[in-house]
């Protein structure tokens, strides 16, 4: 399988050690993976006949100018490059996201999907902002859009609600979607972290987004949120149907009190039909030892599905960092591998 990666940062370096690391493994599956492009902002690097993933590697670990890769038989490129030659059977795009646009992502995506080119995107924007339009491109061109990292990377979210839940009707999202506010509230807790510190640790450790604020406010939350309930749910919904608190809103006083009762803040998203309609709201939340997701610490996130006929289903796990987000997109790519891509 030929790929093509636009956008080159935590998630897409670990992309490339991970192939390489689990080449033996890839192999057995008989998914051998070539890779012709890498691209950045600020351009990137073509080879017709595969890049050499370690030299690669070893070149950007001290330099991000990828027009100025020296490898045998690599040159400079561009996206349009990929589009313009059709020599790659996916495009796995990690942009930023952008949650006003979709921008750069969504052209990289639906320029891809109108070639007929497989995508898998780690890209939260353009699926919040046009999913159904992108997945009509899709099918109209033979092709899949792979979006298991979206919605809390490692964690089974969106898969397991498209896979496992088929042909059931989803009455109920409920979930810890941000692995960053998650650990916050835990280093608030147990380590006596202020708020400050606790985000630096996060930081340190690569599970916060490049702008923390999104993992905060409770953005990040709603956006993975949003697509699970317009994907699984059928809905059309925007954040401006969301009732968004962040975890800013609460103090380490309050953690300190809280946990005197046995009781813990967590950052819960939560899409809810009754009769009256559809709920939607992002909030911390007080939840006591009984709770399922009291002991959902650390990075580790929750999602939890109610649907009519395959009853109640809990999914924890899928610990928040760039190497686990990578291994979300293989697996994805595998999955696809074998549907027959
Ligand atoms: N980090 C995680 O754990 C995680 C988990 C799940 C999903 N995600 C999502 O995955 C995506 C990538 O995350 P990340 O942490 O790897 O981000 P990142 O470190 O900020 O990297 C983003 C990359 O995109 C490149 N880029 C920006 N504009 C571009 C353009 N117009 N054309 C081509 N490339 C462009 C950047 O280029 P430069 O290097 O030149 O700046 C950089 O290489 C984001 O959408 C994020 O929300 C991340």
């Amino acid at each position: 399988v030929d790929i093509a990666i636009v956008g080159f940062g935590g998630v897409g370096r670990a992309l490339l050690e991970l192939i390489y690391d689990k080449k033996d493994d890839l192999a057995s599956e008989g998914l051998d993976l070539n890779l012709k492009y890498v691209i950045n902002s600020r351009g990137g690097t073509y080879n017709p006949k595969g890049i050499d993933l370690m030299n690669f590697i070893n070149f950007t670990g001290e330099n991000r100018d990828l027009n100025s890769y020296q490898g045998k038989g690599s040159k400079p490129a561009s996206f349009d490059d990929i589009i313009q030659n059709k020599d790659v059977d996916m495009v796995i795009e990690m942009t930023p996201s952008n949650l006003d646009h979709g921008e750069p992502g969504l052209s990289h995506i639906s320029r891809a999907l109108a070639k007929g080119i497989h995508v898998i995107t780690a890209n939260k924007g353009p699926i919040l902002l046009a999913y159904d339009k992108l997945q009509d491109l899709a099918r109209e061109n033979g092709v899949k859009l792979g979006i298991g990292c979206t919605t809390g990377g490692a964690l089974p979210s969106v898969n397991a609600g498209l896979i496992d839940l088929a042909g059931s009707k989803i009455t109920s999202i409920e979930g810890i979607l941000n692995g960053t506010s998650n650990f916050i509230l835990e280093e608030m807790e147990n380590n006596g972290l202020d708020y400050d510190l606790a985000l630096k640790k996060a930081q340190e450790f690569g599970i916060a987004e490049t702008d923390p604020s999104m993992d905060i406010s409770g953005l990040d939350t709603g956006t993975k949120l949003l697509i699970l309930t317009n994907v699984l749910m059928g809905e059309n919904k925007t954040l401006d149907d969301i009732e968004l608190v962040g975890i800013d809103s609460i103090d380490l006083d309050q953690v300190r009190e809280m946990a005197g009762q046995n009781k813990r803040y967590k950052l819960i998203g939560r899409s809810i039909r009754t009769e009256e309609g559809l709920s939607i709201s992002v909030k911390p939340e007080l939840v006591d030892r009984d709770n399922l997701f009291y002991n959902v610490n650390g990075k580790d996130k929750v999602v939890r599905y109610i649907s009519d006929t395959l009853g109640d289903l809990t999914i924890i796990g899928g610990a928040s960092g760039v190497r686990p987000a990578a291994a979300s997109i293989l697996r994805d790519l595998i999955n696809m591998f074998r549907e027959g891509v």
